[in-house]
């Protein structure tokens, strides 16, 4: 068994799977590169531990600002003239975008508005952002026990596939219920932060839940070109931003964007693993002072 394997065992039997935030920690990228790349034990047990109990780890400046907003604008030009659509992951899927508007949205497994932009690695990578993805989603990958190109050649007949999603908020109606996110073939979720508090959005953005099940804002501390990974079922959404601005389907400088990289279960495999919704099942706390949901 790998180093990382059986870190990660040894942690199974002592501790529950988180659901609740317990600290936000920052890394800078440089010295998180080294802890995976000489296999630092003390330091890999760690950050494992702290994931197991429920911290959320920013690794900061691990993309290049230049980077994001270069993908956000090829992004948003090379789907501006196709047509909004939906596909399923299953053999052949194209990318594809969609608009994905208050009423579609509650359709999801967890309630969402957003403009969403999908890209699959056995397609042509129109925008070119695999390759520079992967020098930090490979050592996540390898923090979480995988082969650092797990799933990369892997196709939905195969039963995980690797999704890249770019993700525009709009402003006042964005929002992504709360939700624990699946952790069977992908331990953490895996986040890219392509927008600023204060200079590209105002409002609360992305959140943590607590053991109180208070929200845990986070976007003080998050900068563009920061990694966000926490336990999948650590409970986490994102809320309305700009809510005094109204939204704008066709503006790209409008509200909050966001970089998800997730290796998911495909819909060629019966009764895929996927997440829960928990905006039914608990009373958040300060849910109206932060206003969680659109208006
Ligand atoms: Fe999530």
């Amino acid at each position: 068994m790998s180093l990382y394997n059986s870190i990660w065992n040894s942690f199974k039997d002592k501790y529950e799977l988180p659901r609740k935030v317990r600290n936000i920690v920052k890394l800078d990228f440089e010295y998180f590169k080294n802890i995976l790349s000489e296999d630092r034990e003390d330091d890999l047990r760690e950050i494992i531990k702290n994931l197991y109990l429920g911290d959320f780890y920013l690794i900061k400046n691990s993309f290049k600002k230049s980077f994001l907003d270069r993908i956000k604008r090829d992004c948003y030009n090379h789907f501006e003239n196709i047509p909004t659509s939906f596909h399923k992951m299953t053999e052949g899927t194209p990318d594809f975008h969609r608009q994905i508007d208050l009423e579609i949205g509650k359709k999801y497994s967890f309630a969402r508005c957003s403009h969403s932009y999908y890209f699959y690695r056995w397609n042509d990578d129109p925008i070119n952002l695999f390759k520079e993805i992967d020098t930090k989603w490979r050592l996540v990958k390898k923090l979480m026990g995988l082969k650092f190109n797990e799933y990369e050649d892997n196709t939905p007949k195969n039963g995980v596939v690797d999704r890249v999603q770019l993700v525009r908020y709009p402003s006042s109606i964005g929002y992504l219920e709360p939700h624990s996110d699946p952790y069977k073939f992908q331990k953490l979720f895996i986040s890219g932060y392509m927008s600023k508090r204060g200079h590209d959005f105002n409002g609360l953005g992305f959140y943590l839940i607590d053991k109180d099940n208070k929200i845990v804002q986070a976007e003080d501390y998050i900068d563009v070109g920061d990694l966000g990974i926490g336990f999948a079922t650590v409970q986490h959404g994102v809320a309305p931003v700009n809510t005094n601005i109204k939204p704008s389907w066709n503006n790209m400088e409008d509200g909050r964007w966001f970089l998800s990289m997730y290796s998911n279960q495909s819909d060629e495999v019966q009764k895929r693993h996927t997440g829960y919704s928990i905006s039914n099942k608990i009373n958040i706390a300060d849910a109206e002072n932060y206003q969680i949901k659109p208006a």
